[in-house]
This record gives structure tokens, C-alpha cells and sequence, in this order.
């Protein structure tokens, strides 16, 4: 017979879903703040076996986050979400959207931006803390020659890197810090009044 073994112990497990790495790394990079500010905290991929393993009687706060592809986030993270509404919103929480709308010289597609990560916790019923947006990375080298040519035609549209000789890292790793320092913030706030 099955059996869940809910044995992951972690007190704020950073979840993601990614397509081409970008929000593993930005998820990693959070943990890793977390953790040197005595918070213990994983990177989980939403879409592996680990995301189901979490003991969320351990959880004190939560992130979770995405990459939009097409104008939508990944239909794991949104499953996961839905899923895990109720746990998410209980502790102080965030969604983080990876894009490269978020970095575009163009206003009106980083209010876009803004607007389509905004819908995505409310469409699964979550109240996150904090939703915002993170610019991406255009990884020319890892694309196939169409998205490749539809990514520099997007990019140039955009003001953005149009070298499809090497990848563009563009996600301002100051303010993913920040956002790790300020859940961290909101997590000890909330120990200290209860
Ligand atoms: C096929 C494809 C479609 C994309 N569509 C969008 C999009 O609609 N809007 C946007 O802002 N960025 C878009 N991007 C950029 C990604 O969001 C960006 O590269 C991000 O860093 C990907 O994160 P990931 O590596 O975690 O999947 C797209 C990238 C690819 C390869």
C-alpha cells in the first residue's frame, strides 16, 4: 500500500517552478539568505517528489515562485498553489514572478507584469504577504534556434540584450536579498507577538 511520508522538515521552504533554471536559482539564492540569517530553509522544485514530502506543521513562512512562458506561469506551480492555499496564507508568505517583462524598458509591459503575477495567488486562492516581480535571464545558448530567434525579437522589442552569442543574466540579486530579509523580518515579528 501507498503511503505519504510527509518527513520533510524545513521551516521555510522556498518552492519553484521552473522552465529554463532561472527561478531554481533565484529560489536557491533565498534559501541561502534565510539560512545565514539562522532560518532553516530549502529550494523545493513543485514539480518533484520533495514538494509533496514537506511536514508543513514545521512551516513558518513560505515563498513560491514562477516563470511566465506565453504570458502564464507554469500549470504545476498553479496545481501546487491551490493545493497548499490555506498552509500558504496561515504564515507570512510570498510570490515572486520571474520574468523578463520585469526587467523591460518598456513601462506598460512591467505593469503587465505586475498584473498577471498579482492574479496568480488570487486565482488560487492565496494571500501572500508580498507578490513581486523578478527580471529573468535570456539563456540564448539553451534555446533552439526558433525561441532563440523569437527571444531576440522580443528582447529587441523590449530594449533588451539582443547578443545571442552568450546568455543575459538580468534578475537584480539585491533585490531577491531583500525580499528574503523581509520575509525573515515578518517571520520573526510574528514569533515575537504570539
Ligand atoms: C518560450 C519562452 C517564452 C517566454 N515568454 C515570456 C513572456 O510571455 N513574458 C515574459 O516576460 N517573459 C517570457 N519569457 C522569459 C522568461 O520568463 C525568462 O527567461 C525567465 O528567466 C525564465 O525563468 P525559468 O528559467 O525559471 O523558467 C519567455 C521565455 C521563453 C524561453
Amino acid at each position: 500500500m501507498a503511503t505519504t511520508n510527509r518527513s520533510l522538515p524545513c521551516e521555510v521552504p522556498v518552492f519553484f517552478a521552473t522552465s529554463e533554471g532561472q527561478t531554481r536559482r533565484i529560489a536557491t539564492r533565498i534559501a541561502s539568505v534565510l539560512h545565514d540569517l539562522g532560518i532553516e530553509s530549502c529550494a523545493i522544485d513543485v514539480a518533484g517528489r520533495e514538494a509533496s514530502d514537506v511536514d508543513w506543521t514545521h512551516v513558518r513562512g513560505a515563498l513560491v515562485g514562477a516563470s511566465l512562458h506565453a504570458g502564464k506561469h507554469q500549470k504545476v506551480a498553479e496545481r501546487f498553489v491551490k493545493a497548499h492555499a490555506l498552509e500558504l496564507t496561515s504564515v507570512p508568505s510570498a510570490f515572486f514572478s520571474v520574468s523578463l517583462s520585469a526587467a523591460s524598458k518598456n513601462a506598460k509591459e512591467v505593469v503587465a507584469a505586475d498584473k498577471i503575477a498579482r492574479a496568480f495567488p488570487a486565482a488560487c486562492g492565496w494571500i501572500p504577504a508580498r507578490i513581486v516581480t523578478v527580471a529573468g535571464r535570456l539563456a540564448y545558448r539553451e534555446y533552439g534556434f526558433f525561441i532563440r530567434w523569437v527571444m531576440k525579437r522580443i528582447a529587441k522589442k523590449e530594449g533588451g540584450p539582443t547578443d545571442t552569442s552568450r546568455d543575459h543574466e538580468m534578475t537584480n540579486w539585491k533585490e531577491v536579498d531583500a525580499l528574503a530579509r523581509d520575509i525573515a523580518r515578518r517571520i520573526h515579528t510574528r514569533a515575537a507577538v504570539a
